[in-house]
């Protein structure tokens, strides 16, 4: 696997956490997977710490306990991620949505970074691949989600439009690009 070396003003802003945000299905686990190992950070998935913490599926969660449980357990377990230093953190598609949770990120420090891919792409991958996606019920229900999300993911630090044919790998290089030239988050 390829490493790469970021110059020092990149290192000074990720160093407290880089933060995938994006829809279902805009791959902020595979491209997280590969830039955490790319940069020798850790990674973390947001969902898998909820999946851990309720010693249950999301779906299961949302059916069981209701979305506003999963909502108050996804912001703990951001906020323990927002304690973490030199992580890779891919949130669920509805952890950026929330004001308070995008301020628990941008208090620690942390580069929240929007993987934006276009929605027929998304559309495309949720239609083959929607099953343990509880926030999916159909095309047109997701396409109305996705756009009310919009105004909430362009807050992002950094904003990494791909067009969803990259390979992880490539994607992950767009992410490392885009840091190279953000502005300075201290
Ligand atoms: C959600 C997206 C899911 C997961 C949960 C809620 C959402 O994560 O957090 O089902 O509200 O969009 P992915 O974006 O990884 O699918």
């Amino acid at each position: 696997m390829k490493k790469v070396h970021l110059s020092p003003v990149v290192t000074l802003k990720w160093m407290r956490g880089i933060f995938l945000i994006g829809f279902m299905g805009a791959g902020k686990t595979s491209v997280g997977r590969v830039l955490a190992e790319r940069l020798g950070c850790r990674f973390i998935d947001l969902d898998q710490c909820l999946h851990q913490r309720f010693g249950a599926p999301i779906p299961d969660v949302f059916e069981r306990q209701g979305e506003e449980v999963f909502r108050e357990a996804e912001r703990d377990e951001l906020a323990r991620c927002c304690e973490q230093h030199n992580v890779v953190v891919a949130t669920g598609g509805g952890a950026f949505c929330s004001q308070a949770n995008r301020e628990i990120i941008r208090a620690s420090g942390g580069l929240s970074v929007f993987l934006d891919l276009p929605w027929e792409v998304l559309e495309e991958r949720l239609v083959r691949d929607h099953a343990g996606r509880p926030k999916y019920d159909d095309s047109g229900q997701a396409q109305l989600l996705y756009e009310s999300r919009l105004t909430d993911y362009r807050q992002a630090t950094v904003c990494v439009e791909l067009t969803g044919s990259e390979s992880a790998e490539n994607a992950a290089d767009c992410v490392v690009a885009a840091l190279e030239e953000a502005p300075c988050v201290t």
